[in-house]
């Protein structure tokens, strides 16, 4: 049996002290709770129906992680973050990764949910713990 996944796991280790950024992160990780609606056995090879329903679920993701980077980046700019170049190329990236994801999916590349559920929410884990937080902190200190 594969181990239980808790979906919505926003915990307070996650937390950066940017109210607004804070609840977008939390969001994002709630809309990922997406996937297993579309695709309840995340671990089995998509059938067509799950594969659309899934591309829609993932393009929604896309969408609002854009949103979420554009008003990353907008504090960012606010402060004159060091690390801004650092955080728009990991951001394009993802976008960059999730896009080339949704056009597997659209070609029917045989690919269980969890693998791409698991990509999500491994990469904005590492991301907020890695480079957000600094972020956070950088902003605490400097903020108008
Ligand atoms: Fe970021
Ligand atoms: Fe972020």
């Amino acid at each position: 049996m594969p181990p239980s996944l808790n979906l919505a796991g926003f915990i307070k280790e996650y937390v950066i002290g940017i109210p607004e950024l804070d609840e977008q992160h939390e969001t994002f990780f709630t809309m990922l709770d997406n996937i297993a609606d579309v695709a309840p056995d995340l671990y089995k090879p998509l059938d067509d129906d799950e594969a659309d329903a899934l591309i829609d679920v993932v393009g929604e993701l896309r969408e609002y992680a854009l949103l979420h980077f554009r008003t990353e980046e907008g504090c960012m700019r606010e402060v004159e973050y060091p690390g801004l170049d650092k955080q728009k190329e990991a951001h394009n990236r993802f976008i960059t990764d999730v896009i080339r994801m949704e056009a597997d999916l659209l070609n029917g590349t045989a690919m269980p949910a969890i693998k791409v559920r698991n990509f999500m929410h491994d990469w904005y884990r590492d991301h907020i713990l890695g480079l957000d937080k600094p972020f956070g902190e950088f902003y605490s200190k400097n903020k108008p």
